[in-house]
């Protein structure tokens, strides 16, 4: 029999949700709906392991008021800047992530935001689905070149290298880019990247800017006025990574006053909600946070998941451990 006990906060891919039913009491939060502060603190008292998502606000006030019980939370995603992993480690609870599984689907996400953006997607898709088309004309909808610009990334782990080398590759761009730490020469000559030792010159000379650094306080509107202000007039920015790294409301201003010409964005600083004052600018194309939305892809975050929770069971150490 099954002995310890599991939270899904949310809905999971069947095959998942049933490979972790045999081995765990496991517990599924059949209406998919997002748990408010009180439910996460009950949960937090009442089970062995819960498995949040980036939907579960889990900051220091509701760890400490519910810990009791949990032991590891299995976060299903790889940011977690939706979790105080300071408090956790204070109150010795183990957090892992699911990191590489999602590179690829992420990196896919960026350029077709890229696309969109630059050759007018979403402009021309809502221009046929409301009968305002009347045919090809040699002036109208006309967009940027993507193949051959200077992409610049903003933050170079996995998904930033495998944006860099499907751009790179597949359209043959410039990349350069701007993180903490320098990469190996091997992994720069793979992805074709160039460093960048300040921000600032990365977003004066790219024609598209990719968010790909973690979210949280440290990188909080790190992409604000003064440095949108800093791109060239006719760049793009695309951001997957998490809303709060740019300033939306300063973004939104730049965007209708052409200080860029245009954005594509998959993250939001406060998801569900999407800032207003995009909602009538022709220049930005938003989704819904669709990174990792691929079944393949779900499945595995899934199962990445469980072997992490197999090892810590197991008095091992995950191979996906965070805090
Ligand atoms: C991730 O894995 O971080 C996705 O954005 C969903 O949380």
């Amino acid at each position: 029999m099954p002995t310890q006990k599991i939270l899904l906060t949310r809905r999971w891919p069947t095959e998942v949700e049933h490979y972790l039913s045999q081995r765990y009491d496991v517990t599924v939060n059949e209406h998919d709906t997002v748990l408010d502060p009180d439910a996460l603190k009950a949960a937090l008292r009442s089970y062995d392991a819960i498995c949040p998502t980036v939907t579960d606000k889990l900051p220091a006030e509701v760890l400490q008021a519910g810990a009791g019980k949990v032991k590891i939370l299995g976060n299903y995603g790889v940011g977690v800047s939706h979790i105080d992993l300071q408090a956790c480690k204070r109150l010795g609870i183990a957090v892992t992530n699911t990191p590489d599984v999602l590179t690829d689907a992420t990196a896919e996400i960026a350029i077709m935001l890229m696309l969109m953006a630059a050759r007018r997607g979403g402009e021309g898709e809502r221009q046929v689905r409301a009968h305002e088309w009347n045919g090809w004309a040699p002036t109208r909808l006309i967009g940027a070149n993507v193949t051959g610009q200077t992409l610049g990334l903003v933050g170079f782990g996995r998904i930033g290298q495998a944006t860099a080398q499907k751009a790179h590759h597949g359209f043959g761009m410039r990349i350069l880019y701007h993180s903490r730490n320098r990469a190996t020469p091997a992994v720069e000559a793979l992805t074709g990247a160039s460093y960048c030792h300040s921000l600032e010159e990365l977003l004066e000379t790219s024609d598209f800017v990719s968010v790909h650094c973690p979210g949280g306080a440290a990188s909080r509107h790190l992409l604000d006025a003064k440095r949108l202000d800093r791109m060239k007039r006719s760049a793009f920015l695309v951001n997957t990574a998490r809303g709060e790294v740019v300033d939306e409301a300063a973004l939104a201003e730049a965007l209708r006053n052409r200080v860029i010409a245009g954005a594509g964005l998959d993250v939001y600083e406060h998801e569900p909600r999407v800032l207003e004052a995009f909602m009538d600018l022709e220049n930005v194309v938003l989704l819904p946070h669709l990174g990792s939305a691929t079944l393949a892809t779900r499945v595995a975050m899934g199962m990445r998941v469980a072997e992490n929770l197999e090892r810590f069971f197991a008095g091992l150490e995950p191979r996906d451990t965070v805090a």
